[in-house]
Formats: C-alpha cells, structure tokens, sequence
C-alpha cells in the first residue's frame, strides 16, 4: 500500500474517531503524518503511537498556534495533504443556544478550517510543488437537523469554503470536501448526542452507522493518484442518507 509513498500529510482532529482513521490509513499507505489536535497529552500519545504518526496539541481556533505548526511543519518535510477534521457538535434548541455556543461551533468548525487551510495553502504555493486540502463536512450542511442549526451552518461554510478554494488555487492545488454520514465515533456517544438523534441515526438505506475506515478510503482516495481530475467536490460516504 504505496498510494501516498513519501508524502506529508497533517490532520486536525486526528486523535480520535474519524481523524484518527484517516491518520492510520494515511500512515498504511506511506505518509508521514502529523495529527495537530486539542485532545489530553496521554490521548495524543496513544493516538499517535496507534497511527504511527507525529503528534502536536494545540486548538485550531488558535491563530498563534496554527501558524507555529505550520512553521514547524516548513522545517520538516513541508506538507503535501490537509486534512481539517476537528470539529465538535453542541446539540441544543436554537432558543436555548447561546451565542457563545455559536462562537465555540463557528470558531472550532469554520474558523478552524480557514486558519489551518489558509497556512497549508500558503505553505503549499511557496513549495510549488501541487497538494491536496481535505475538508471533513457534514451530511447535515445538506439536510439539516433540528437541534444542530449552527453545527449544520457551520459545515455548510466548509462546503462553501471548498468550493472557493478549489477555484482559487487550481490548478496545482487541488481542495475537496468528504460529507459523511452517522459515523460510530466519541461524536455520536452517549454524552453528545440525545437517545432520540441517535435513533435517527441507523434511518438510512444501509440501515447502519457508518465506520471511521470507511470515511477514510475516502480520504485516501481524494489524497491519492486516483483523483486528479477531482476538485471542489463534495464525496459522500453517508449510507444513502442523502443522495445527489
Ligand atoms: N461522527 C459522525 O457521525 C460525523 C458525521 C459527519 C461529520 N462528522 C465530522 O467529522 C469530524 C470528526 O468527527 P468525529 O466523529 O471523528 O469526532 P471525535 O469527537 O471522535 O473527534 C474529533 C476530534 O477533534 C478534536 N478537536 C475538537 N476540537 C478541537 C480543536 N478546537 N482543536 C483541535 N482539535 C479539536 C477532538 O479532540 C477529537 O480528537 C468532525 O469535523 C465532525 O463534525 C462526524
């Protein structure tokens, strides 16, 4: 498995469910990966050591820390693959959601994305030598959710984002969304989501949830030799929840 031989891929939100599959996969296929992730030190570890991976905390909604990984990132080995996957879910009626609510989903899941997008990129033109930014959306940018207005907003701004970035950095870069359905990860647990979501959640025509490996063959297929002719794209792993 040589897809992504010799390439240097970071992932947000690699610590753990879907980011963490896509960081192994990326390492199975010969990436050097870095995971770039908020969670506790003993989980980064572990995640890291599980992937085979470099490991970095820090907060994506942290200009001062986004732009030191990047940094680092110059010094080695550059990058060749963005994957943006951190993301959190706060599930509340709107008339209950506050607008710091509103801030920590925007800020983590929209302005996380452009700050790390925006790095790469800049990283990617000065190497000149082609990449590969990743944007992990949301089935629900499409459908909506009752209960998730901003958690749906916000992945619609990444869907957006993609599409603008893809025309903006053609054709050496090339910029794609993954919008996956229900997936079995901490997300979807016991503390995030209420017992009614999560019943709704198998409703598909698959009739089950999603794992992280399957949205990640996705990724490593938008990563890899296979999608050259792929940009501002949305690829949907969702078990036909939705269907375009
Ligand atoms: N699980 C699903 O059903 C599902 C469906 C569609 C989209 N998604 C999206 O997939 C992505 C991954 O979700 P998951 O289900 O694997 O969740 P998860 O909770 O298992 O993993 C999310 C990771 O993001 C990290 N993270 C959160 N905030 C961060 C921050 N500010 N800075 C750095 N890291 C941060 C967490 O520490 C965690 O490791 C998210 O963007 C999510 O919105 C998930």
């Amino acid at each position: 498995m040589t897809s992504l031989k010799g390439k240097y891929g970071v992932i947000t939100g690699g610590a753990s469910g879907i980011g963490l599959a896509i960081a192994t996969a990326f390492t199975a296929e010969g990436c050097h990966v870095t995971i770039a992730d908020r969670a506790s030190e003993d989980k980064l570890v572990a995640a890291a050591s599980q992937a085979r991976a470099q490991a970095r905390r820090l907060d994506v909604a942290n200009e001062s820390e986004i732009t030191s990984l990047f940094g680092s990132v110059a010094k080695q080995g550059g990058i060749d693959i963005l994957v943006n996957c951190a993301g959190i879910l706060i599930e509340k009626p709107l008339l209950e959601t506050s607008a710091g609510d509103f801030d920590r989903l925007i800020g983590v899941n929209l302005k996380g994305v452009f700050l790390a997008g925006r790095e790469a990129l800049r990283l990617m033109v000065r190497q000149d030598r082609g990449g590969r930014v990743i944007n992990i959306a949301s089935e629900l940018a499409y459908l909506g959710r009752e209960n998730c207005s901003v958690y749906c907003a916000s992945k619609g701004g990444v869907l957006s984002m993609t599409r603008s970035w893809a025309r903006e950095f053609a054709p050496k870069i090339l910029v794609n969304a993954i919008a996956p359905g229900p997936t079995d990860t901490p997300m979807l647990g016991i503390e995030q989501t209420s017992p009614e979501t999560r019943a709704k959640e198998t409703q598909n025509p698959l009739g089950r949830l999603g794992q992280p490996e399957e949205i990640a063959a996705a990724a490593v297929f938008l990563a890899g030799p296979g999608a050259t002719f792929m940009t501002g794209q949305c690829v949907s792993p969702n078990g036909g929840t939705a269907m375009f």
